[in-house]
């Protein structure tokens, strides 16, 4: 075959010499628009996974590159006159241009024609190659050339960056955070040869034009961050070598996606590689990494699908396939750890402690979790859960076994919490004329025996016509509030578990049929009127609601009033309004239901006016020393609907009105909705909520390990952890996980002790090695 290569990077190159080993007749050209060896950048870094793959391909590439790597285990910390380190994170650095300069070597071992100082405008430049391999980078002009066959997605991120190097040797992976008067800086740095470290500062738009630093040559901006840095520096020099960028020296990332990855041009097939086809934030490095294992992948499909023109088409559909899955997963990672960074400032430096600091910068990519991190450091691991718990207020024996911050307990109020896991409300539909029955004591019994240190009921309504089925609870007559009392009682006589109530009204998603009979369908007969913010129905099959008139608000309010009086003489601990889901309240909330021109609809202030009094009037009558909770949907995940963050001003509104907590749930506000489901997938709402607006909040959806809980709770993602399903699949999830990650503090019910030993054992003995046979 005839292969051009359209530039001569990591992926160019390493494509181009793999192919020429798989077969020397294959005519391959690596078209490289600067001279041999220059370059710009300084190291890059890749993991020990990567270099697996490349031994297996290519032996004597990966035997020069490991000669040249340095290898380092640490990572340091430096913020607020504080150095933190911990061990066991193994990274491999190597400096760019050696890294091309090996794999340019190898090239021309190999026979592969290097072409240098040859800007390439067109494939069409190339008519007779069978392939060519767009590998021309991030800005790649082949890409360009078919924006409607490719369909590249590109985003320009918002912070600021400068690639700088030094001759100053650092023994860890140093990540220095700054303030200046304007805001916070970052510098990543990592050694990558003998005497020199790549030093990337980076900082949000506005802080770099506070600095003046978009009216900065190159050599202010050194200058500015050698004084910004000079701790970290200890006296020696920043270096650029971008020298070949016009204007200042300070880039924006650029995160690219495309739609498609091949095109036959009408002579040629020509193929994305490497940055052309997607981009992966330095903060997690993987770039290069990418770039080499989509030339492994490539080639991998020559060998298996045949490497003759006619096979061309088969092999870049099915390199295509599996390489985007891939990169899916890594650029997912890398927009984790790039957003942290992107609001690193305004979130975290200012408001964490450092200790806690440096856990929230560990797992930011929310791929290395609080066990993963006991795997790498144990020794630090230990000693941060000791520091979490100190703060929550238990004081460890220091020769014990630490205690997880799940499993910390929590204040709030005058309310003591055992631990931070809490059942999600979660309606079960088993109810007549609102009233708790036998299957609710015995739901929530087993559930409070379980070990979660708060037990939600399910949403409870206030009025007959405020409930969303006939078979919810409620919460305004004396019988009702006699039933519920027997459950309390039961659960706290019985259990160290506190029992929450979660107040709300249907609004119009009301006046329907039990879950199983078919979700949001209106009842065969029977239907009550509905009432809502605007007289808009929530399916076309749904009852079309009035919207709520002056006196209805005033009646609704004096429901929900009535039910927490109720509430406070029962002694349920905590109450949550239900201000998500599209309910009552919510369709006050959100711009897709409230389309009101009175005084509460058309504004954050207005739409919230309504929910606002809601709460007002129960923190009134609720007892001083009770916390009170809000649950919002803090994403409609709908075009025009709230995001998180209209959810942040309507959290910083709750709080003033006297909130302890916001519960960040999301969606069920309209039909249209296209959620991004996935593990942890609100619990950046809760991040967001908790670390910008300053207040506690609950995580909820999809948390269902206890290393889920852990890695939230210890990185101050959230204060407590809601679970919903894995309550319903086992009742006693919270004990179950405690003896899965060998926490033996946790007290089981006294009855139930003898279970407790034996699940353990069993538990140890099914993760011992298993003897010789
Ligand atoms: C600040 C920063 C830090 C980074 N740190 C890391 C890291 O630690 N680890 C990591 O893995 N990755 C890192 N990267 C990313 C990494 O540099 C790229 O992902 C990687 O180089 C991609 O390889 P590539 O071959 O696809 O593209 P490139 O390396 O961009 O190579 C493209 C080549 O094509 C040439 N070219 C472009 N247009 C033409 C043309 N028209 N004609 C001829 N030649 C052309 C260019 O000159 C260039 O040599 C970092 C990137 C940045 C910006
Ligand atoms: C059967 C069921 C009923 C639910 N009922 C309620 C409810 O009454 N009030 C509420 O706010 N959320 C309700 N939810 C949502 C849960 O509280 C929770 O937010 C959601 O299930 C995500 O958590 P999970 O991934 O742990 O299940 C319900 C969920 C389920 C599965």
């Amino acid at each position: 075959m005839r292969i051009a290569c359209i530039g001569g990077g990591p992926a160019g190159l390493y494509f181009g010499l793999l192919m020429k080993k798989e077969n020397p007749a294959h005519r391959i050209t690596v078209i490289e628009r600067n001279k041999p060896y220059d370059t710009f950048g300084w190291g890059v870094v890749f993991s020990d996974a990567t270099m697996e793959n490349m031994r297996a391909w290519d032996g004597e590439t990966a035997q020069a590159i490991e000669t040249a790597f340095n290898h380092w285990d640490d990572i340091e910390v430096l913020i607020k006159g504080r150095r933190m380190r911990t061990t066991g994170h193994g990274f491999v650095g190597i400096g760019r241009k050696k890294l091309l300069n090996i794999l340019q070597a190898r090239c021309e071992e190999l026979g592969v024609e290097l072409v240098f100082e040859r800007e390439v405008d067109s494939d069409l430049e190339f008519p007779d190659a069978d392939l060519i391999i767009a590998s021309d980078g991030i800005n790649s002009k082949i890409r360009n050339r078919y924006p409607k066959v490719f369909r590249p997605d590109l985003v320009v991120r918002p912070n600021r960056f400068i690639w700088l190097g030094t001759n100053k040797r650092y023994d860890a992976f140093t990540f220095d955070f700054r303030r200046t008067e304007h805001g916070w800086f970052q510098a990543h740095i990592y050694k990558f040869d003998e005497d020199t470290s790549t030093f990337i500062v980076e900082t949000t738009e506005d802080v770099f034009r506070a600095h003046g630093l978009d009216q900065a040559d190159e050599a202010r901006s050194i200058a500015f961050c050698e004084e910004l840095f000079s701790e970290v520096l200890d006296g020696a020099k920043l270096m650029s070598n971008a020298r070949h960028l016009r204007g200042s020296a300070w880039l924006n990332f650029n995160r690219l996606i495309c739609g498609k990855w091949n095109h036959f041009n009408g002579k040629s097939h020509v193929v994305l590689m490497g940055d052309a086809a997607h981009t992966a934030h330095f903060a997690i490095g993987s770039g290069t990494k990418l770039a080499l294992e989509d030339a492994i992948e490539l080639t991998k499909q020559f060998r298996t699908l045949g490497a003759t023109p006619d096979k061309i088409p088969d092999v870049l559909e099915a390199y295509e396939q599996v390489r985007a899955v891939d990169v899916a997963r890594i650029q997912n990672a890398a927009r984790n750890a790039m957003e942290w960074f992107e609001v690193v400032g305004s979130r975290y430096a200012d408001t964490l402690e450092p200790e806690q600091f440096m856990y929230s910068l560990l797992t930011r990519s929310q791929r290395i979790s609080h066990e993963n991190l006991r795997l790498r450091d144990k020794a630090w691991l230990e000693s941060y859960e000791r520091w979490f718990a100190a703060r929550a207020g238990i004081n460890i024996d220091p020769s014990g076994p630490p205690v997880p911050p799940m499993f910390t307990p929590y204040r709030v109020r005058g309310l003591r919490l055992e631990n931070r896991i809490v059942m999600s409300p979660m309606a079960m539909y088993s109810a007549a004329d609102g009233v708790p029955n036998d299957f609710h004591l015995v739901h929530f019994g087993c559930r409070a025996l379980g070990g979660a240190g708060l037990i939600f009921g399910e949403m409870t309504c206030v009025t007959p016509d405020g409930r969303i089925t006939p078979g919810c609870l409620g919460l305004w007559n004396d019988e009702q509030a006699a039933a519920w009392k027997r459950i309390i009682d039961f659960v706290h006589a019985t259990t160290s578990a506190k029992f929450g109530l979660q107040l709300g009204h249907a609004g119009r998603k009301g006046s329907t049929r039990v879950a199983w009979e078919g979700i949001d369908q209106p009842l065969t007969e029977g239907n009550w009127p509905l009432i809502s913010a605007s007289a808009l129905a929530y399916t076309p099959a749904n009852q079309v609601p009035r919207a709520m008139t002056k006196a209805d608000m005033e009646r609704v309010k004096a429901d929900f009033v009535a039910a927490a009086r109720r509430a406070v003489d029962i002694g349920f601990d905590i109450i949550e309004l239900h201000c998500a889901h599209g309910y009552l309240l919510s369709s006050f909330l959100s711009p897709l239901t409230n389309r009101r021109s009175d005084e509460y609809g058309g504004s954050h202030q207005n739409n919230a006016r309504f929910p606002l009094e809601v709460f007002r009037a129960i923190r009134e009558v609720w007892p001083h020393d009770k916390p009170m909770s809000v649950r919002l949907s803090c994403h409609d995940w709908t075009e025009g609907g709230n995001t998180p963050a209209d959810a942040a001003i309507y959290a910083r509104m709750f709080k003033e009105a006297g909130a302890d907590l916001i519960d960040c749930s999301s969606g069920q506000v309209s039909k249209e909705e296209k959620p991004v489901y996935g593990r942890l997938f609100q619990t950046p709402f809760s991040d967001k909520l908790r670390n910008e607006v300053g207040i506690a909040t609950v995580a909820v959806g999809a948390i269902y390990e206890a290393d889920h809980a852990n890695s939230i709770i210890g990185a101050g993602r959230a204060d407590l952890c809601a679970l919903a399903r894995p309550h319903l699949a086992d009742a006693a999830w919270t004990l179950h996980e405690a003896a899965k990650i060998g926490v033996k503090s946790v007290s089981w019910p006294k009855q139930y002790l003898s279970g407790k030993t034996q699940y353990e054992t069993n538990l140890a003995r099914a993760s011992a090695p298993s003897p010789p046979s």
